[in-house]
């Protein structure tokens, strides 16, 4: 029964269902079983991520481009972390802001550390790390 499709009977509250239902229409879901399966791989990923399993995912990076320390900085600590690192993608945003994407994958843990000390680089303006696994 690995991948085979199994019914199953779920009670909720009435008010509940009618929220679940609102949102998941509002993000586009055409049926339920769509919508409650990708939120239990959804508590799996988190799972993972926080026992420190391998994920892989993106870190996103605003920072003023004018601010040449800032960007050595965060050029270093990228070529130190080759091993986590898959790629990166740089926009020039506007005139001050440049928008980077790092793909990166391997322990949560070292993504998660990676992602902090990323952010806390002065001149990084925002940052935020999305994390995702193949589900294995
Ligand atoms: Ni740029």
């Amino acid at each position: 029964m690995k991948n085979k499709l199994v019914r199953f009977g779920v009670s909720l509250e009435g008010e509940l269902l009618r929220k679940f239902d609102a949102l998941i229409g509002a993000e586009g879901y055409s049926n339920r079983s769509k919508a409650l399966a990708d939120l239990i791989r959804k508590e799996f990923v988190s799972d993972v991520f926080s026992r420190g399993g391998a994920v892989a995912g993106a870190v996103t990076l605003v920072y003023d481009h004018h601010k040449r320390d800032t960007v050595n900085r965060l050029l270093d600590m990228q070529h130190d972390h080759g091993g986590i690192i898959i790629s990166a993608q740089h926009v020039h945003l506007d005139h001050d802001n440049c928008l980077e994407i790092i793909a990166v994958k391997g322990p949560g843990a070292k993504v998660k550390a990676l992602a902090d000390s990323l952010k806390a680089v002065k001149g990084v303006k925002h940052a935020t790390l999305s994390v995702t696994s193949s589900g294995k």
